[in-house]
């Protein structure tokens, strides 16, 4: 059996450039007057592991919507699209990319697949497994943040772009309106994006989403306290902070976070900071935006893009095929 061409890998973001980013945004972060830090730090090893057991509970509908949706439409999306370069922004372990992959097989199309992610281990390991599974695909893997990479991001051809699993939920709406606009900026007419995100919907079915039963999600919050004691020598007891979950109407988004339930204070010593926690003060880890059709289509045109499909699962989940208007 052939194993395929070897997969290439550039590499836009070190080790270095990563600890350095964790180091400003947790100096930012937790001086700030109302304290957050940005979700991209929940992704260790033990983070992604968690979340992949997020994505088979039975409250969390999402992973399993995007990917019926997928299947269903997959034939549709590789004609619309007629793609000889698939690019996913934050592809991960290109789990869901097989069922897009099997597809643009099937009609010949597609010559290279291009997943960007910050994680190197995750990346390389999946484009070794892709590369040996399609052995007429180009697998070029770069590692890199999709906020900063984007255009480095192999160009010619027809391409299609796809950003799934709602990840773009975890962007404010100001932070999606510059992304969607530099991306458009980098794609030509003949380009298509394919986006998934997650839809409006009963705020009870969002909440325990969220905060499922069997406690997976409060463990995946609580590790980035982990991460900071491991990463910047810090002294976070996450037996004393509670995972707490709200939904912001006026935002549309759902917001995850870590509620003190003590006054302490937390030494990160890497950074020679002391920070006070007063019980029930709240450090917000993630928010997570849902949508309308509509507010997906506004935000788009406004960036730069028109609507070519769109396709909605029953568990209230939305993908959505674009391309520039330019
Ligand atoms: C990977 C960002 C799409 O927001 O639903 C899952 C992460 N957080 N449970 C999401 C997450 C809590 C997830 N995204």
């Amino acid at each position: 059996m052939s194993s395929g061409r070897a997969p290439t890998l550039d590499v836009h973001i070190t080790g270095d450039d990563l600890r350095r980013a964790l180091r400003h945004d947790v100096e930012v972060g937790l001086a700030a007057e109302a304290k957050w830090l940005s979700p991209v730090w929940f992704y260790d090893a033990r983070g992604s592991q968690l979340f992949d057991d997020i994505t088979r509970l039975p409250e969390y509908y999402l992973t399993r919507a995007e990917r019926r949706l997928l299947e269903s439409h997959a034939k549709e999306i590789a004609q619309r699209s007629g793609a000889d370069t698939l690019i996913e922004l934050g592809a991960g372990t290109c789990d869901k990319t097989r069922v897009l992959l099997d597809a643009f097989e099937a009609q010949g199309t597609l010559r290279r697949y291009v997943p960007l992610d910050v994680s190197e281990a995750t990346l390389a390991a999946a484009a070794c497994d892709l590369a040996g599974e399609y052995p007429d695909l180009l697998v070029h893997a770069v590692v890199g943040d999709f906020h900063r990479h984007i255009d480095r991001m192999p160009g010619g051809g027809r391409r299609l772009v796809a950003f799934l699993g709602s990840t773009i939920g975890n962007l404010d709406l100001l932070e999606r309106s510059r992304f969607l606009f530099d991306l458009d900026c980098t794609m030509g007419s003949d380009d298509s994006l394919l986006m998934g995100t997650d839809v409006v919907k009963d705020v009870d079915r969002l909440l325990s989403a969220y905060d499922d039963a069997a406690g997976v999600t409060a463990e995946f919050n609580r590790n980035v306290l982990q991460v900071i004691n491991r990463e910047l020598d810090a002294d976070f007891e996450p037996d004393r902070f509670t995972h707490v979950v709200r939904w912001d109407a006026e935002n549309a988004h759902m917001e995850m976070g870590l509620r003190s339930s003590v006054d302490q204070v937390v030494a990160v010593r890497a950074l020679d900071l002391e920070v006070a926690f007063a019980a029930g003060e709240t450090l917000r880890t993630e928010i997570s935006a849902k949508f309308t059709r509509e507010q997906v289509a506004r935000e788009l045109f406004d960036a730069g893009f028109v609507v070519d499909a769109t396709w909605e699962d029953h568990e209230g989940f939305l993908l959505t095929l674009a391309s520039p208007y330019c």
